[in-house]
């Protein structure tokens, strides 16, 4: 397969997780290229057998950029895509002590259904997603422990 993934990470966990999953599926004999948003025109992305879109949250959103990005993307119905995102950690609530609820932690977390809805839109066919944690209470990283076996998952689930 040949691989096209846009992210747009902000501190370099995001990216981080994009090298990683291009080294895992080149390993699988795959052509894979990671390419920034930045600069990128997502109207005319070069042809590929699979786009791969990464976003970290803001306020339980894809970044402004993404969204911007991927609402622009101009590829044939019926092309594969794969996303993941980027988020914080659970982390106990300052005043409390307690830790979030799993209902609490998914409003902050709806990166992928929205990246999902306006890729699907354009009749583009999901194969894959994944969420990946950095370490709570920090906004930079480094990523939580066992990303790059999180990676492997992804990996596996695009191409088993
Ligand atoms: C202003 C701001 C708001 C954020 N809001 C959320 C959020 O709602 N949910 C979440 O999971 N992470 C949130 N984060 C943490 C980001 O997800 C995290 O910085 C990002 O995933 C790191 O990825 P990157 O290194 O590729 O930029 C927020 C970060 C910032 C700076």
């Amino acid at each position: 397969m040949k691989i096209e993934l846009y992210h747009a990470s902000k501190f370099g966990n995001g990216a981080k997780v994009a090298e990683e999953l291009r080294r895992v599926m080149e390993a699988k004999g795959h052509q894979m290229n990671v390419h920034h948003i930045k600069g990128a025109d997502p109207k005319k992305l070069p042809p590929a057998d699979l786009y791969i879109f990464g976003s970290p949250t803001r306020m339980g959103k894809p970044i402004g950029g993404m969204r911007r990005f991927i609402k622009k993307v101009a590829l044939p119905p019926k092309t594969k895509y794969a996303v993941f995102a980027t988020h914080g950690d659970a982390a106990p609530d300052k005043k409390t002590g307690k830790m979030p609820t799993e209902q609490e932690m998914e409003r902050w977390r709806k990166t992928i259904p929205l990246m999902d809805e306006v890729l699907k839109e354009k009749g583009l066919v999901k194969v894959a997603d994944k969420k990946f944690y950095i370490l709570a209470d920090t906004m930079k990283g480094p990523l939580k422990d066992g990303w790059q076996e999180r990676v492997k998952e992804f990996a596996a689930q695009i191409e088993p």
